[in-house]
């Protein structure tokens, strides 16, 4: 007899995990294994699911479109931001409605509140780990910014005058505020989407059909019980 098929799903380790697991879990989806305690970044799924065993990859959230898009994984769940900056060729067809935040332009309290724009001769000092979304954002308003790349905790650099603004994620406005920083303008509204391997959307067209329809049914119910 032939083996089943397996049908490989990306998700991102960190706060996006906590959201996704009921989602998964109403779809019947679930782990065998607890994904936010277990050091191993493959743990098996379902065995039998719409005909396919089901395997997570436990990746970090800024990988996820890769391995979706290189085809190491048919199905991922990203964030709307890392798919804008890095633009993977993969589909997405749905909105999880998860890992809601919103991308934004900060800066000192100070500066922004006395409409200070922070650009000096032209130019601006910004801090992000967005660097396409920031260079073309300011770009179309004619304004060339130095983009100093960063990792984490980008809400630092305007406090020991690295730049002048940031471009980064917020959700609840607590990092921002702790630090006296304030939002600016808002780039885009995010959230966690399902994301597609082109080729097993074809290759695995049922399963991955099946994923899709069930995600959505969770999504659903999920909006309904809010
Ligand atoms: C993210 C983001 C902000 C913060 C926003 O950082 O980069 O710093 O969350 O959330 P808030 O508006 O609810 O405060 P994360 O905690 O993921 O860590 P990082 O700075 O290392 O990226």
């Amino acid at each position: 007899m032939l083996d089943k098929p397996v049908l490989t799903i990306a998700l991102s380790k960190g706060r996006i995990l906590e959201q996704t697991l009921p989602l998964l879990e109403f779809a019947g989806l679930m782990p065998v294994e607890d994904v936010q305690t277990t050091r191993k970044l493959m743990v098996d799924g379902p065995d039998d699911w719409a005909g396919s065993k089901i395997r997570f990859l436990i990746i970090r959230a800024a990988d996820v479109c890769t391995y979706v898009e290189k085809g190491a994984a048919d199905l991922g769940i990203s964030g709307r931001d890392l798919l804008l900056e890095s633009k993977p060729h993969v589909y997405e067809p749905l909105d999880l409605k998860i890992g809601k935040c919103r991308l934004c332009v900060c800066g000192p309290k100070a500066s922004v509140e006395a409409g200070d724009s922070a650009v000096k001769s032209g130019r601006i000092r910004v801090a992000t780990k967005y660097d396409h979304l920031t260079a073309q954002h300011y770009l179309k308003q004619g304004i060339h910014a130095d983009v100093i790349h960063l990792y984490g905790s980008m809400e630092l650099a305007p406090l020991v005058g690295l730049a002048d603004r940031i471009v980064d994620v917020v959700e609840t406005g607590n990092t921002l505020k702790a630090n006296g920083l304030v939002e600016e303008t808002t780039l885009f509204d995010i959230s966690s989407r399902l994301i597609a391997n082109p080729a097993s959307f074809v290759t695995k067209k049922k399963q991955v059909q099946a994923v899709i329809t069930r995600l959505r049914e969770a999504v659903e119910q999920r909006e309904k019980n809010k």
